[in-house]
């Protein structure tokens, strides 16, 4: 759907939407968004992203003072002061952080089983590249524990595009509701529970949060000296459920980059829609979604 196929100026809204919306927010609008957050971070919003593009960046406008999109658009492309703070903001807005403790469960075993067989090294490093508010990177953290025991020297450097997701994951602080996937001995073992004003929520201990530590980092950016200052080169890679945001070439360059930072023999895992199926001369499949960098 979508002005593309000569569809009206205004973005193609039920007419309910249309008429409480704040803001007018024209197709050239939500054409603009678009090029502006796929320059940055390689997102690619469909068609069918207008509403969700709308009530997020309606946020920032009223935020900022701005009397409709073009002014706010504007300043973002030419008023180096204004984007200067406000960019970082406009991509917090439209990236989606959907994450969980252990998601893709079938994943942690293959580390578990990595990290045991590699445990004569001592110092494994891990990076987890879309890490969102934490749960994945305190996911590889428990399970590093669980392998190699609280004095284990793995590391792992938690990086996300988002810096306020990556602060959620520095306070390490979740809904006990939240904690399911972990099990009820992980929880008594790497969480306290909040008492009083806190009663629900639940803190990483420092045992945990101790092997991980949170930076920003674009994938699609030249800067990547979040991960050179970490480590010359990673055992393991989680780049899950962030690629398929991405178009094909750009998947491409981001998977050419990390082959570049992962040892031979190490392991990148990758969302469950997403695959390596072009990158066979740097990869290959060792299980669901979980790839061995080959070669020297
Ligand atoms: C859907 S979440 C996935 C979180 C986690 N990896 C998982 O599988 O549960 C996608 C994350 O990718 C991040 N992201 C999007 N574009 C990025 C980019 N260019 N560089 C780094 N992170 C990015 C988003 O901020 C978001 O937190």
């Amino acid at each position: 759907m979508g002005a593309r196929d000569g569809a009206p100026e205004l973005l193609q809204a039920p007419a309910a939407d249309l008429a409480s919306r704040e803001y007018p927010f024209e197709r050239a609008d939500f054409e603009r968004v678009r090029r502006l957050i796929f320059a940055y971070a390689g997102i690619s919003l469909n068609d069918g992203k207008h509403n969700m593009v709308y009530g997020r960046l309606a946020r920032r406008l009223r935020a900022t003072g701005m009397r409709s999109f073009r002014e706010y658009l504007d300043r973002l492309e030419n008023d180096r002061a204004f984007a200067a703070v406000e960019r970082q903001q406009f991509v917090n807005a439209l990236t989606t952080n959907l994450t969980a403790f252990f998601r893709e469960a079938h994943h942690f075993p293959i580390l578990a089983e990595y990290l045991r067989a590699h445990a004569a090294r001592g110092d494994l490093r891990l990076w987890c590249a879309a890490a969102s508010t934490g749960e994945e990177p305190y996911s590889l953290a428990m399970t590093a524990i669980e392998t190699l025991g609280p004095g284990t020297g793995v590391r792992i450097l938690a990086t996300d595009i988002d810096t306020q997701v990556l602060a959620h994951g520095e306070r390490g602080i979740y809904r006990v509701d939240a904690l399911g996937p972990c099990g009820a001995e992980r929880v008594r073992r790497f969480f306290l529970r909040g008492t009083g004003a806190n009663e629900g929520l639940a803190r990483v201990r420092p045992e945990l949060a101790r092997l991980v530590s949170f930076a920003p980092l674009n994938l699609l950016a030249d800067d990547w000296s979040a991960l050179a200052a970490f480590a010359p080169m990673v055992d393991v890679v989680f780049c899950r459920n962030v690629m398929i945001y991405f178009d094909k070439p750009t998947q491409r360059r981001v998977v050419d980059r990390i082959a570049r930072v992962v040892r031979p023999g190490g392991l990148l895992f990758v969302g469950h829609s997403e695959n390596l199926a072009d990158q066979r001369a740097q990869f290959a499949a060792r299980g669901h979604t979980v790839y061995e960098r080959i070669g020297a």
